[in-house]
């Protein structure tokens, strides 16, 4: 039998005892209720987004179950609120609804079949809701992959022809400046800066590449490793962060080249805003990212350890969630995470995070091993 995990916010006894019968004379399924009787206890178990649905009281003390719904709004995510009033109102109903109530309940008229109903039909819509969340964030994300696409190959045309050309010359005048050891040095410079440019577009074009459908295929981890440093590496740099570099053997893994580039480059970018905000907060410690690679069992083992500002509990429970960020506007669309898990999901990996507010966080990808 499904069990369901009921939220209760209302000031008075009576209702409690009596929506605690009328739940248990539902047959089809069990419910555990959880009472709360004022506005603040409410909000916080609400928070806490452990429960399957919420019945929330009009009145609550001094202030309305509507004031709530506003200020819950946004910050929790998988339960659905019916409303309950002792009087019908026409206008608190539509009010309610726009505020993003599942239902509208009148006390007086409650039954145990119509409350089995109201609850079953608001789980049903809120999990239908979800997906269609996830199915947007997921055709925005490979929005962004195919124009990220477009703009690696029209730029590999557009600056790789006049580099080739420039490299050439280059070289060209490199053969023909005799003993002129400065000037040749000079020429190999302008050669040698070339190559970085052109190894730099190649590391887009790899990672911005379409994702086939065959979902996985051998890819080797170092090179994709380092396709996405050669995009990122002068902003650790730039930010005096050091690298941790502790990937020297050779891993093949189950995956997708392009996407999984895609993966870690959200990790490191991740940490790099962690810790900027760690220096925002004026913490003042050396900052490193260590990028390593291991072998366990059957799996290899990715990981993006950083010094950075740290994740709450409460926030490290919504990670995966499609559009959750703490970043200010522009600066991100929490979109990294949910489209990764479900990438690493689908080569048959896993993601695993671990972290301490204002000391850093660790994030761990394992992925098949193929030999
Ligand atoms: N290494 C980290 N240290 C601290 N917080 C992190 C770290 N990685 C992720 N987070 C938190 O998780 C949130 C979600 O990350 P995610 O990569 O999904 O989205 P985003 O970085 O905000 O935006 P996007 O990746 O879509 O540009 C971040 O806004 C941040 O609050
Ligand atoms: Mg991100």
């Amino acid at each position: 039998m499904t069990e369901f995990n009921i939220l209760l916010i209302d000031d008075d006894e009576d209702d409690y005892l009596h929506i605690r019968d009328l739940l248990s004379d539902v047959i089809s399924s069990k419910y555990k209720l959880t009472w709360k009787s004022t506005y603040n206890e409410g909000l916080a178990a609400l928070y806490e987004n452990n429960f399957d649905a919420c019945l929330l009281d009009y009145r609550l003390g001094e202030k309305t179950g509507l004031e709530l719904l506003v200020e819950s709004q946004g910050k929790i995510n998988s339960c659905p609120i019916i409303f309950l009033t002792g009087l019908f109102d026409f206008e608190l109903d539509i009010k309610a609804m726009h505020v993003g109530a599942a239902d509208y309940l009148v006390k007086g008229q409650l039954t145990s079949p119509l409350l089995e109903r109201s609850i079953r039909y608001a789980i049903k819509q809120q999990h239908d809701m979800e997906e269609l969340k996830e199915s947007k964030a997921q055709i925005i994300q490979q929005d962004r992959l195919a124009s990220l696409g477009l703009l690696a190959s029209s730029l590999a045309h557009e600056i790789g022809t006049p580099m080739g050309i420039i490299r050439s010359r280059a070289e060209l005048a490199e053969s023909k400046a005799g003993n002129n050891e400065p000037l040749k040095k000079d020429l190999l410079i302008i050669v040698s800066q070339i190559d970085r440019i052109t190894k730099l577009v190649n590391s887009l074009l790899h990672l911005a590449r379409e994702r086939k459908s065959d979902l996985g295929a051998a890819v080797d981890l170092n090179q994709t490793i380092q396709d996405v440093l050669n995009l990122l590496e002068h902003e650790f740099d730039r930010n005096n962060i050091t690298l941790v570099k502790q990937f020297s053997k050779p891993y093949l893994v189950k995956a997708e080249s392009g996407p999984l580039g895609q993966v870690l480059l959200n990790l490191l970018i991740n940490s790099l805003h962690a810790i900027e905000e760690s220096r925002k907060q004026g913490i003042t410690k050396e900052h490193h990212v260590v990028l390593k690679t291991e072998s366990i069992n059957e799996n290899i083992k990715l990981t993006v350890q950083d010094t950075g500002c740290g994740i709450s509990e409460d926030n490290q429970r919504n990670l995966f969630k499609p559009f959750f960020t703490t970043k200010e506007f522009g600066q991100g669309t929490g979109l990294g995470l949910a489209t990764s898990i479900k990438l690493v999901e689908s080569w048959g990996g896993q993601i695993s995070v671990s972290s301490k507010i204002k000391e850093g966080s660790e994030f761990s990808i394992l992925l098949p091993a193929i030999t």
